[in-house]
């Protein structure tokens, strides 16, 4: 029901079929009031929407809507093929402290009228209460959750993690939702904090929610309906989104852009080409009769909440998110501060950053340097083996480096830029996604150059001494200063060079068992490696666009010298054919991966007994795959003969 079909930072897009209906994720559904709605059902479906969520209570509580409801099912009722998600009444329970329904009993009527993804009743428990009332609310809506799982029903069900501000909270309840095997797992009670900017402690409770929740289902955020949040929100791991937002801020006159929200009356400009914008005028729309304006607003105000989540889609598609997320953080300091907290978090994130991309590594800004692509590259330093080298520092410069300097590393001298970006980048390793696929600036920030001091400081520690080019003096790093590049010219280092590949992208060891005695076969277009052999046998290919070692059948036997489970993705008898044929591994055959398998990576496919079936890349980090019951795990590149 649900497929992953691009990932970037711990965002997915994909598909979420429901009833044979498909929704692309991330999604937004428009809420439709059923008493009351600014913009007709059939107007929001022209504009592509193919799904809408509404409130069951307000439909039960009215006996007209109620009686149609059950007669003729929800979807007569609003006039929408398309998938209806309903709300329980847990908005109401929040705002009014009460309702007048039980949880089973709404649930038994969202079923019944034919909804196509219903929602318990949870309770919805504002930010900075005392903990014991958190805490009491929590078991209350997880014993809601346990009786709601077992009710049967032909629709899906969410269940929400509660939990107010507290993490451990957040936690336990998302532990005790993913176990109830629901079809969509719900964060919320964050309405409060979106309203009052607190976008930190939102970040937070994602977080821990999505510590606890598991992979395998879609991610709703409740009442996150701005678009300034859709792009942060996803790359942590959000699929769905609601908004209200369109038709509330309409009614008093508000103006939605992904860069935030501006009062009509205070618009010159409007600052947008949809069909409402290209039509009027700020002034032509100031003047409108309120209805008709609250119309035009609350359709502009739509349009901009689709085309942020459609560009969110592609973000994803391209591994651009990151980049996104740090332009919509400039929209608002709040957001910065929210995208500060990610920080402290990278653990976490980069389990399922990719490990290569479509697009570019963009800096842009000191928070760039705490991205989760960041940090993996300094643990993986550390896992290139270089004993009794000497270090040698030269500035950054244009890359490809080592064309610029016309230097390789060699036995003796293990050369690196000192890089504003990544901190040090050895030579050896350049070509790797994102070493070379990076832009920075030129005029350095403080942060940066605090950051390269201290990167540089742990990695020249490894080494017997340390010289570094007169231009890096400013970073005070203790060795002896060099003007004349060329002295450290020399010949080969190619084995070297193919080792530290490996090591860095495959993990420590990778290198000594892919690529001892290997020779490398140039291209001469470019000059660079393109295939290593070992004993006159090809053993891995370099690929051009993101120098990743992609192994052969050779190669991939080799690395099966690695201690198991390491670079395995081991698949179920039942698909070991299949495997074996060449075909893609689904994640649901996946019985056992190397858990440190990044998407992206290239992994060797074998059976439970261990015998090597393909090669391949893998689409999903390793967590993912071993949950998923749908979607393609590895796609096949070679395999056995
Ligand atoms: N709508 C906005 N917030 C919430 C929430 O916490 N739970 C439910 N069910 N709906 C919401
Ligand atoms: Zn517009």
């Amino acid at each position: 029901m649900f497929e992953i079909k691009y990932k970037d930072g711990a965002g997915r897009a994909g598909v979420f079929e429901v009833h044979g209906k498909k929704l692309e994720m991330p999604y937004l559904f428009p809420v439709i009031n059923p008493k009351r709605q600014v913009l007709d059902v059939k107007e929001i479906e022209e504009l592509g929407f193919n799904g809408i969520i509404t409130n069951s209570y307000i439909i039960y509580r009215d006996p007209a809507l109620r009686q149609s409801a059950l007669e003729g099912g929800i979807h007569a009722l609003l006039g929408f093929n398309g998938v209806v998600m309903t709300d329980s009444g847990s908005f109401q329970l929040y705002q009014y402290g009460s309702v007048e329904v039980s949880s089973r009993e709404i649930v038994r009527f969202q079923d019944e009228i034919g909804v196509d993804i219903g929602v318990i009743l949870d309770i919805p428990t504002p930010p900075d209460v005392g903990y014991e009332r958190a805490e009491r609310d929590l078991e209350e809506t997880l014993t809601r959750a346990k009786e709601a799982a077992r009710l049967s029903r032909k629709m899906l069900l969410a269940g929400t993690v509660q939990g107010s501000t507290y993490a451990g909270l957040r936690e336990r309840a998302a532990s005790g939702i993913a176990a109830l095997g629901f079809d969509v797992h719900a964060i919320g009670g964050v309405v409060p904090l979106m309203e009052e900017y607190r976008f930190a402690d939102l970040a937070r409770v994602i977080l821990h929610a999505k510590l606890k929740l598991g992979h395998a289902k879609p991610v709703h955020l409740f009442g996150a309906g701005h678009p300034v949040i859709f792009a942060f929100a996803s790359l942590l791991g959000c699929d769905l989104f609601d908004s209200a937002a369109y038709a509330l801020y309409a009614r008093d006159g508000r103006y939605i852009t992904a860069r935030g929200t501006y009062k009509l009356e205070e618009l010159h400009e409007l600052p947008c080409s949809c069909e409402v914008c290209a039509e009027h005028s700020a002034r032509e729309l100031k003047g409108l009769e309120a209805e008709e304006r609250e119309h035009l607003l609350a359709k502009h105000n739509l349009i901009s909440c689709l085309e942020e989540i459609k560009r969110v889609r592609q973000a994803i598609y391209e591994g651009s998110l990151w980049e996104l997320v740090e332009q919509r953080a400039r929209a608002h300091p709040a957001l910065l501060e929210a995208l500060r907290v990610l920080k402290g978090y990278s653990a976490q994130l980069e389990r399922l950053e990719p490990v290569t991309k479509r697009s570019a590594f963009f800096y842009s800004g000191m928070e760039s340097l705490s991205r989760p692509a960041v940090a993996r590259h300094i643990e993986r330093l550390s896992w290139i083996e270089r004993r009794g080298a000497e270090l040698v520092l030269l500035p950054d410069c244009e890359k490809p480096y080592s064309r610029t300097y016309r230097l390789t590393s060699s036995e003796r001298y293990h050369v690196c830029i000192a890089s504003p970006v990544f901190g040090i980048i050895p030579l050896e390793i350049e070509e790797t996604y994102p070493l070379t696929q990076h832009e920075g600036v030129a005029t350095l920030d403080r942060e940066q150059i605090a950051f390269m001091r201290r990167v540089i400081a742990e990695y020249a520690q490894r080494f017997t001494k340390v010289h570094y080019h007169t231009s890096l003096g400013f970073l005070g790093i203790e060795g002896e200063a060099f003007d004349e590049v060329s002295q450290f010219r020399f010949e080969g280092g190619e084995e070297l060079k193919l080792r530290a590949l490996a090591d860095y992208q495959l993990g420590r060891g990778a290198g000594e068992v892919l690529f001892a005695g290997a020779k490398a076969e140039y291209s001469r277009r470019t000059g660079r490696i393109r295939r290593a052999f070992v004993d006159g046998e090809l053993v891995a290919t370099l690929r051009a666009s993101d120098g990743i070692v992609v192994p052969t059948i050779a190669g991939a036997e080799r690395l099966l010298r690695l201690r198991y489970p390491r670079c395995r993705v081991v698949v179920a008898e039942e698909a070991r054919q299949f495997a074996k044929e060449g075909k893609s591994v689904f994640a649901k055959f996946v019985v056992d991966c190397d858990p440190e398998i990044r998407a992206m990576q290239e992994v060797v496919v074998v059976d439970e007994s261990d015998e090597l079936l393909a090669t391949g890349t893998a689409l999903l980090s390793a967590g993912e795959m071993l949950e998923f019951e749908r979607g393609v795990a590895v796609k096949p590149r070679h395999r056995r003969r």
